[in-house]
């Protein structure tokens, strides 16, 4: 049966560019998966005082992660990092979910990629993701990660991400991630 791609956005923005490049993920891996988003927005902060039992919004995004034979990485970057809301959803991922049952990104692998209008490409807030997403043991595809520069030359007259110029490396990624996750089956 297909692998089920669960993208992750780093942004909360409406029109965020990150999302934006997530849906044309979704574009490029075609009916080859099931490509969900994941929609964290209602998480509450990490607070040790309610991690047991897990408030619900956390059991239903652990559900979906459980449930994901990989996942996509959308992360915009934030003072040379990746923000903070993505920060305090894998605090809670990164946690056991009770006394016998481990925390559920361990041994996922994942897939990187991020937009900005600047000229950057958020190199450097991926790096940080991979410092973390390591220590969390996902199995990172790191070859290739995608960092797009100048997002607002890729847009169209309506304001909408076109992304002409980087679609073949987003298609290659999408690729190279769908033979990365089958080949750690
Ligand atoms: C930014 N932005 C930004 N861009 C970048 O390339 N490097 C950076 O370090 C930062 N720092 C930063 C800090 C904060 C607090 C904000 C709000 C923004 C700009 C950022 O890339 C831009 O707002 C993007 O549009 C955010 O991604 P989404 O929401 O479009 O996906």
């Amino acid at each position: 049966s297909k692998p089920v791609i669960l993208a992750i956005v780093g942004s909360l923005r409406r029109e965020s560019y990150n999302r934006q490049l997530a849906l044309a993920a979704q574009k490029a891996v075609g009916d080859r998966a099931d490509f969900r988003l994941l929609d964290y927005a209602d998480i509450p902060y990490m607070n040790q005082d309610i991690e047991f039992p897990a408030p619900e919004a956390i059991a239903r995004v652990r559900a979906e992660i459980k449930s994901a034979d990989g996942i996509w990485f959308f992360t915009p970057e934030y003072n040379h990092f990746f923000p903070g809301v993505l920060k305090n959803l894998l605090d809670w991922l990164s946690r056991p979910v009770s006394k016998d049952e481990p925390q559920v990104l361990a041994g996922k692998p994942a897939a990187i990629s991020g937009i900005t209008p600047s000229m950057a490409g958020t190199a450097l807030a991926q790096d940080h993701l991979v410092t973390l997403i390591s220590f969390l043991n996902m199995k990172i595809m790191n070859i290739p990660r995608l960092t797009i520069p100048n997002a607002q030359q890729q847009l169209n007259q309506a304001g909408a991400l076109e992304l002409a110029a980087s679609a073949p490396y987003l298609q290659k990624q999408a690729d190279a991630f769908l033979k990365f996750i089958d080949s750690n089956k």
